[in-house]
């Protein structure tokens, strides 16, 4: 089989068509967890002012931790979903508390932070230090389950299961590779294959994608049953 590995193509392809001038592409794990909470429910040209405003105000996980719980709150008014704001206070409250203020390194011990589930918790370690963990959230889900033709409603636990499994045997090699590895994910989902006109033509996956060769991509991923 000529063709490189999924991860190959995923990391160059990244390089030479996503993201690259985003404000939160630092190594620094508080602006990006900061980022990767604000984007869960957010769209990224919305959390942009919002990170910049954030990020002056409370330049560390110390000086967050520091903060009135009110201050806080108001730089999230018109974000929404204000169970972010105040877990990301607590969590940094835990890390000045139980990490002596510097910011966990692996995936596995951010997790037991107010939350941090496992997929923002691997894109954490996976950008800032290279751990070798994969990330599955609702853009990689399509991904996956279109590549690799999964059938069956990816928010149910069994299917869930076995795309985690699959994330992770589809990592890179290389920690350096790391961060290209979950951006690019993290960009094909938010671009080319996205839910209703996915552009196949200049996916670097369509040579061995399932959902592409079958002509099923409109109906990848499994719509939740009724
Ligand atoms: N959405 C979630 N994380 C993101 C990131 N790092 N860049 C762009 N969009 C995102």
């Amino acid at each position: 089989n000529p063709l490189p590995a999924f991860a190959d193509r995923l990391t160059r392809w990244q390089r030479a068509h996503g993201r690259h001038d985003l404000p939160w592409q630092t190594d620094d794990p508080y602006r990006v967890w900061l980022s990767e909470i604000m984007l869960q429910q957010t769209q990224v040209a919305t959390v942009i002012p919002y990170y910049q405003r954030f990020t002056t105000s409370f330049p560390t996980v110390a000086d967050l931790a520091a903060a009135p719980l009110d201050a806080v709150l108001a730089h999230w008014a018109g974000l929404g979903y204000y169970t972010r704001a105040r877990n990301l206070h607590k969590a940094a409250q835990a890390v000045v508390r139980d990490f002596g203020g510097a910011f966990p390194r692996t995936a596995a011990q951010m997790a037991t932070l107010p939350g941090i589930g496992r997929s923002t918790a691997a894109a954490i370690a996976g950008f800032c230090f290279g751990e070798l963990t994969p990330i599955l959230d609702g853009n990689v889900k399509r991904v996956l389950t279109r590549w690799a033709g999964v059938d069956g409603f990816p928010g149910e636990k069994k299917i869930e299961n076995q795309l985690w499994t699959l994330a992770e045997a589809l990592l890179p090699r290389s920690s350096s590779d790391m961060p290209a590895f979950t951006q690019g994910m993290m960009d094909l989902g938010a671009s080319l294959c996205s839910r209703s006109k996915p552009q196949c033509a200049a996916c670097p996956l369509r040579a061995d994608c399932r959902a592409h060769i079958e002509g099923r991509t409109a109906e990848l991923p499994t719509r939740k049953p009724k």
